[in-house]
């Protein structure tokens, strides 16, 4: 886990202990928990500053007033919009993970922060999860692989990411108090290892305890959790801060290896590791000792960040809103895109022969980036997707734009925020009394009753409303040389706080399409989204272009994408289903219900379920086409002394344009004597080629590539016999097949 020297360490761990001896215990608990929504207490007499923290994933929030959650209203917190981290894991290049992971270290420093709370990694179990857009994958290894070189961006700048939410944060449903019951092998090997990977291969030098409970404790009270696999297995010594309002009781987030208590609610000193903290340390009923290991977590997180220490004065400064920033968010954005369908070259379009074009639908012109809950951003510029197709084509062509369906707007509240208010529930919880289970059932029911009737309302308002504006849309589409379709979600649907209650498109899009493609064959189908939508009418449409929330430049390189000045070059880093019955949540029902889900699925999350349960999704894990297409070939396998295998393989670009290809290797163990997945990725590979050319690619497998975890050891264990590779353009399209056996 440690970066520096050991000679440096050794000095550090002196001067922290110093400090410590030096320190009252008001000071000592001062430092432990939050002095304003987001700053922990600082003591100045030592020279400790408190830590800054801001959200979020996508971008550095704007300043919130210290003690109320009403944004500052400042006009200096604009900042660069950068893609969603489910756009950047559609790159599937670590590359971008790294320069958007530097992006966002040097705008939160630029904006004085230490902490920035991201990266979010949690697995996508469910595709119907609300915060969904802000993780990466539903598997852990593209997670992993993408995580850490996002954290190094992060760091190199002098501040610390946050990585988010440990651990299994997968549903917003009931999230404060969701007892999530998960056996051993699934948390090691899918809802852990992005993790690991963060702590020991990322250094992350702090983490988010998440607000669900795993396996009957709430994360940041969670001993299994916080003391034996993060600290003991994984050995990470950087500081761990509650997600805010995570922690709920007092003795028992002082006994566990939390550090830091964050929350929603302006009163500082009555937070659990305040004031309750030090009348049970006066009553002798928890020791100072307790205490002094998070003060020591902490500073040792400080001086990493040479907030403190003799290298205080060479501490990177940041910078915020530059031309580099906006370069490196348009190529992530790029590369981001994927091209789900695309028959009969309806795309590229070529613009020379378009003199009239006709956009439809609310996505050509929504921001997005203001939304989404505490991923929410004030972004210096947004460029929607209807603006970068204006600026793309200049005055040459005429661009008629119709909204096509009406989307209801969400009233905005300027009193006070969703933020404490999703919280209000835990005003009890943190009074000590845990909401009683009993109590519990009416409550929620009343509340999803509400938020369904909500739902209802704003439906009849849409079929009210669209009647007319399908109306203009089909006539608009008809009279023009070519036809864009613009749909997808938005963040009243991507939120934190709530799970989505379907799959579905809304705003009777489908129904929209469905009209549209009967008048236009050759609509060109583009969605944005935060999370995978059942597309009915997929069979009719020739081109369909998904795009996660891509940041401020999304509009250009959506433009760039269609008229083929970049070659579509994303890959979906989760399946996407044909109904949402197909999934495993939908059918063991263990997702977004209140009070305690079973992960009954065990290991079978994502393709690996699809895989078992031979399900053909709309669009498997991996898929996205290109404008060019390649070949694969050449496969050697080599086993090393070591136990490593080496394999190579060639790719060829075959079509006429420059193109990237991902390809994916996966591992499939033969007759293994426990279950196991039919197959699972393990590595992969993005080149760009030249049309005609051939690259080789090399790929090293390690043992622990192989292993599983077996619960009786409690370790990682690999069998020897074996194993088919499976080289491929995506978890459907297995291009090369070899076996490799292992001693
Ligand atoms: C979210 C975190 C976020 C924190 C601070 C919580 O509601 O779960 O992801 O970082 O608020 O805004």
């Amino acid at each position: 886990m440690r970066t520096d020297t050991k000679k440096n360490h050794k000095r550090t761990e002196k001067e922290i202990e110093s400090l410590i001896r030096k320190m009252t215990l008001d000071e000592k608990i001062s430092m432990i928990h939050a002095a304003s929504l987001f700053r922990s207490g600082g003591v100045e007499r030592l020279g400790i500053p408190g830590i800054e923290t801001s959200d979020g994933p996508m971008g550095v929030r704007e300043e919130f007033m210290s003690d109320r959650w009403i944004p500052a209203g400042n006009n200096d917190d604009r900042v660069s919009y950068l893609p969603s981290n489910s756009a950047l894991a559609s790159t599937w290049n670590p590359y971008r993970a790294y320069e958007i992971g530097k992006v966002l270290g040097a705008e939160a420093r630029g904006r004085g922060k230490d902490v920035i709370l991201a990266p979010g990694i949690n697995i996508k179990r469910s595709p119907l999860c609300g915060r969904n857009f802000e993780y990466m994958s539903e598997d852990p290894k593209l997670t992993a692989t993408l995580a850490v070189p996002f954290i190094k961006g992060i760091q190199d700048n002098d501040v610390a990411a946050c990585v988010k939410h440990f651990a299994a944060n997968v549903q917003e449903t009931d999230r404060l108090m969701v007892d999530e019951k998960i056996d051993d092998r699934t948390l090691h090997e899918i809802y852990f290892p992005a993790f690991k990977a963060a702590v020991q291969e990322g250094h992350a030098y702090s983490v988010m305890g998440a607000y669900n409970k795993v396996n009957g404790y709430h994360c940041c009270e969670n001993k299994q959790l916080l003391d034996k696999v993060l600290r003991e297995e994984w050995g990470f010594d950087g500081a761990v801060i509650s997600d805010w309002g995570g922690v709920h009781l007092t003795k028992e987030a002082a006994e566990c290896s939390l550090d830091l208590e964050m929350s929603v609610f302006p009163d500082f000193d009555e937070y659990m590791l305040a004031n309750p903290l030090k009348e049970l340390i006066q009553k002798g009923e928890v020791s100072e000792e307790a205490v002094d290991a998070k003060v020591r977590n902490l500073l040792r997180m400080m001086f990493r960040l040479k907030m403190i220490g003799k290298e205080k004065a060479d501490r990177k400064t940041g910078t915020y809103n530059t031309p580099d920033h906006r370069n490196m968010i348009l190529r992530a954005a790029e590369e981001s895109m994927i091209l789900l369908k695309n028959e009969r070259q309806a795309l590229p379009l070529d613009a020379a022969k378009i003199k009239k074009l006709v956009v439809i639908g609310q996505n050509a012109v929504t921001i997005h980036s203001d939304g989404g809950g505490s991923a929410e951003i004030k972004a210096l510029y947004e460029i929607c997707p209807l603006m970068g197709l204006k600026c793309y084509l200049g005055g040459g062509t005429q661009v008629k734009y119709v909204k096509g369906y009406h989307v209801p707007e969400k009233p905005k509240t300027f009193d006070h925020n969703w933020q404490a208010d999703s919280l209000d529930d835990l005003k009890d919880s943190t009074a000590g009394i845990l909401v009683r289970e009993e109590d519990v059932p009416e409550n929620h029911r009343a509340q999803e009753n509400e938020r369904l009737a909500q739902l209802k309302r704003e439906q009849e308002e849409v079929h009210e409303k669209n009647k007319a504006l399908f109306a203009e849309a089909v006539e608009a589409a008809k009279d023009a040389d070519a036809v864009i379709f613009v749909g997808g979600l938005n963040h009243y649907i991507d939120s934190e706080g709530a799970d989505r209650v379907d799959m579905k498109l809304p705003y009777e899009q489908d129904m929209l399409i469905e009209e549209l493609l009967k008048v236009r064959k050759d609509m060109i189908v583009t969605l944005v989204g935060g999370s995978p939508v059942e597309m009915p009418w997929r069979d009719k449409a020739r081109a369909i272009l998904w795009s996660y929330y891509a940041g401020m430049e999304t509009g250009t390189a959506f433009a760039k994408i269609l008229f083929g000045d970049i070659n579509p070059s994303g890959k979906l880093a989760e399946t996407f289903p044909d109904v949402y019955e197909d999934c495993v949540t939908a059918k063991n029902g263990q997702f977004g219900v209140w009070g305690s889900i079973t992960l009954e699925e065990g290991l079978y999350c994502g393709y690996r379920y699809f895989d078992r349960q031979r399900i053909t999704p709309a669009f498997c894990f991996g898929h996205g086409l290109s404008y060019t297409h390649f070949t694969y070939g050449g496969l050697t396998l080599k086993t090393e002394k070591s136990g490593e295998i080496k394999l190579s393989f060639t790719v060829k670009n075959a079509g006429k344009r420059v193109g990237a290809e991902t390809a994916q290797v996966y591992v499939a163990p033969i007759g293994a004597k426990i279950d196991r997945p039919d197959k699972e990725l393990k590595a992969y590979s993005k080149v760009e080629l030249a049309p005609g050319k051939t690259r080789k690619v090399a790929v090293t497998l390690k043992r622990e590539d192989f292993a599983y975890y077996d619960e009786d050891r409690h370790e990682f264990v690999t069998d020897p016999g074996d194993y088919e590779i499976l080289v491929a353009a995506s978890s459907a399209d297995i291009r090369l097949k070899g076996i490799a056996p292992l001693a």
